[in-house]
């Protein structure tokens, strides 16, 4: 019998490159149970991020697993810019997904918050929520039902940047920025908070070694991987100048957290996001923990970037472990 997973996650996504790599490792993991995926815009429309959540879901097999389609436009702010010029038209790489894989799957007939709010509150204590897109789903759950707060085991987050500059502004990082108001909620409420931030996920790269091994392996999700990160790989080449065909592993550093928390460090703050002005989406942290009363955040600041790309190519490409 093979030993109980340790996490059981929802996975919220707005898909997304680097969500897809962080998903097909999670799918990978004997460590998680995906529970669910819950899908807001980000990367691109709603409509988008809830189709290739489907898909990457028939990719692998795995349509018994629920998908809560969620927001569509921030809380309080007009959808801005989504992230097709990082991620491409489809936000697959320019994979071609235009239409779904299986025209048959449909989302489950509830939004994303309620399907939250009812997987946490029958599963006390159990369930780890993964958001690596806008945090509006998150904050729409809390005011739905705000005892989520304290009977999930923990939120383990893709966003924001502690010490690092921002991604889509000087200071911000996209997630944060896309619904700041959101993000504030989310960091104010009582639940443990893992955040995986810039400060991590750009000092964390897969290049054409990691690449190449996952095109050649066979394995159909290393190969599909290997496909849609051309264009992403184009974009950290023209963008930060990154060599090598390399690109950062913003989600799958949460992923590999759960799996391994060894792998890295960090420091608690607490923190609170300015919703307007130059400062937008910048998630401000009280280093001297005097000023702010939230309750503080794991902000990770280091990993084992070696140790993240031998996961992520024993559990992606078939790579034995050493
Ligand atoms: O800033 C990186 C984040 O923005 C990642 O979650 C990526 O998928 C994009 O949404
Ligand atoms: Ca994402």
């Amino acid at each position: 019998m093979p030993a109980p997973a340790q996490h059981r996650i929802i996975f919220d996504t707005d898909p997304g490159v680097d969500d897809a790599m962080a998903l097909l490792l999670a799918l990978r993991s004997p460590e998680i149970d995906v529970v669910g995926l819950t899908t807001v815009f980000g990367n691109s429309t709603v409509d988008v991020t809830t189709r290739n959540a489907l898909n990457l879901l028939a990719l692998a097999g795995r349509t018994d697993i629920p998908v809560a389609r969620g927001a569509g436009c921030p809380l309080v702010m007009p959808l801005g810019g989504t992230g097709e010029w990082v991620h491409g038209d489809d936000a697959m790489g320019n994979v071609g997904w235009h239409a779904q894989l299986d025209p048959a799957q449909r989302p489950v007939d509830k939004h994303a918050a309620e399907f939250i709010v009812e997987q946490v509150m029958a599963h006390p204590g159990e369930i780890t929520l993964v958001p690596v897109a806008p945090l509006t789903n998150l904050a729409l759950a809390l005011r739905l039902e705000p005892r989520v707060a304290r009977n999930v085991r923990q939120v383990v987050m893709m966003g924001g940047a502690a010490l690092s500059p921002g991604n889509v502004s000087p200071v911000a990082e996209a997630n944060i920025y896309g619904d700041p108001h959101a993000a504030d909620i989310v960091f104010a409420a009582e639940w443990p908070i893992v955040m995986a931030g810039l400060d991590l996920t750009e000092s964390m790269h897969a290049d054409n070694r990691i690449w190449h091994l996952l095109r050649d392996s066979g394995d159909p999700f290393g190969v599909f991987l290997a496909r849609a990160v051309g264009f992403y790989q184009s974009f950290h080449a023209t963008w930060y100048g990154l060599e090598n065909g390399a690109t950062y592993m913003h989600d799958p550093c949460t992923i590999a957290y759960l799996i391994d928390p060894t792998l890295f460090e960090g420091e608690d703050w607490a923190i609170t996001v300015p919703v307007e002005g130059p400062a937008k989406g910048a998630t401000i942290v009280d280093r001297r923990g005097k000023f702010y009363k939230t309750p503080k955040v794991h902000c990770l600041l280091k990993g084992d970037e070696t140790g993240l790309l031998r996961l992520f190519q024993q559990r992606l490409a078939k790579i034995p472990p050493q």
